[in-house]
């Protein structure tokens, strides 16, 4: 167990966390001052930096931060690296050295444009694996190897096989939280973005859509085609429920709700608007609410916070403790290093790459990733 420091205020982040060895948060650890040096180069490189994360990070410490982020963006042009950063990453990750950010589609998207030799997944072990499954000759590394998903954990590629032996000749829709030996037995992929679209884009009347129970009940509730689910939960968003919202509304009047759908059907229906990290991103900026709540993980508000500073943020959030396992520090271990390589094998690449690309080559999502908070709920078969 390494030293802990939390410095979170109604469950937001104000400074600088060391490692956790039982996950809860990891926002760098000191740096090695023997191997990077606040010197007069790196304050030249980096000062300008400091004011769009400076909500964030305190004056005194970013000569933590700015040796490592000097260090990484170094370290990716000699390397010809490009770091791929989910929107739940912390801000200084997200603002700093993240040169894609987005959901985990999105993320998908890039990888297979980059030219980068390798690429940093700034985010969990699945989203890496899809880099991999779609780029098999690039090297992609994860900063951290701990850096899982209950939902991905919560099936596994026999599990998947027993299923479509139980419902043979039902099409099979797999959350891209999964494994590559989950999504090498499935038909083809989903995201939060696009999970309406590519369920209704079979034309069949039933599909098996694994592994997250509420993402399965409310592409259901929006279309009309019956599901059979499996029962894993994203353990972030499934803590949110509706009279969470009932307070909020209560204590914050006018606040709008946004929901990721990771979250229960009775959360959704209660939100003004419910999609996919992106989305929820999209509404902020287009909608400039006056007041806004996002039912999903902590960094999310910080990140779409810097973008929006005219938006105020009801803060009450769920940390993902797998996220959190990324920080500046084992970035730039990760890149420097070039460990925890991402192998997939080249059998189960094969099959799985079917699937992520029939996803990714549909035509973007658009408003079909979203979904009706007034949608009729539908009992559904959880296996
Ligand atoms: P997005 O696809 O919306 O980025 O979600 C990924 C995820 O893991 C949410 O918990
Ligand atoms: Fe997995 Fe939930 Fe964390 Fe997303 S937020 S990575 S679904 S555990």
């Amino acid at each position: 167990m390494t030293e802990l420091l939390n410095n979170w205020e109604n469950g937001r982040w104000i400074g600088q966390t060391l490692e956790v060895e039982n996950g809860v948060c990891a926002v760098p650890q000191k740096p090695n001052a023997d191997a990077l040096a606040y010197t007069d180069e790196v304050k030249a490189a980096t000062d300008h930096l400091y004011d769009e994360v400076s909500d964030f990070i305190p004056k005194f410490e970013w000569s933590a931060y700015a040796v490592l982020v000097h260090a990484i963006n170094k370290l990716k042009k000699e390397k010809n690296a490009v770091v791929l950063a989910h929107n739940y990453m912390t801000p200084d990750i997200y603002a700093l050295v993240g040169d894609f950010k987005g959901d985990s589609l999105g993320l998908a998207i890039e990888a297979t444009k980059t030219d980068a030799d390798i690429i940093v997944q700034a985010g969990v072990h699945f989203m890496a694996e899809t880099s991999k499954i779609l780029c098999p000759d690039k090297k992609v590394l994860i900063p951290s190897l701990r850096a899982g998903c209950s939902l991905a954990s919560s099936i596994t590629g026999e599990d998947m096989r027993l299923i479509k032996q139980k419902y043979p000749g039902v099409p099979v829709v797999t959350y891209v939280n999964t494994t590559a030996d989950v999504k090498a037995e499935t038909d083809i992929c989903c995201t939060s973005s696009n999970a309406v679209q590519v369920v209704e884009s079979l034309g069949v009347p039933k599909v098996i859509m694994a592994p997250d129970e509420y993402l399965a009940k409310n592409v259901a509730n929006m279309t009309g085609v019956e599901v059979i689910a499996w029962h894993g939960r994203c353990e972030v968003h499934a803590r949110f429920d509706a009279d969470d919202i009932k307070e909020m509304r209560a204590k914050w009047p006018g606040v709008v709700v946004l929901a990721h759908p990771e979250c229960p059907p009775d959360v959704v229906a209660e939100s003004d608007f419910t999609g996919s990290t992106k989305a929820m991103t999209d509404y902020v900026s287009d909608n400039k609410p006056k007041n806004v709540v996002l039912l999903t993980e902590c960094s999310m508000s910080d990140n779409v916070a810097m973008a929006n500073p005219d938006v105020d943020f009801v803060r009450p959030c769920n940390l993902c403790p797998h996220m959190k396992r990324i920080t500046l520090q084992n970035i730039y271990d990760c890149l420097r290093d070039e460990k925890h390589e991402v192998k997939v094998p080249k059998r189960i690449a094969k099959k799985a790459r079917r699937a992520v690309q029939r996803m990714i080559d549909l035509p973007a999502p658009g408003k079909k990733g979203h979904f009706d908070p007034k949608a009729v709920h539908k009992d559904i078969k959880i296996i």
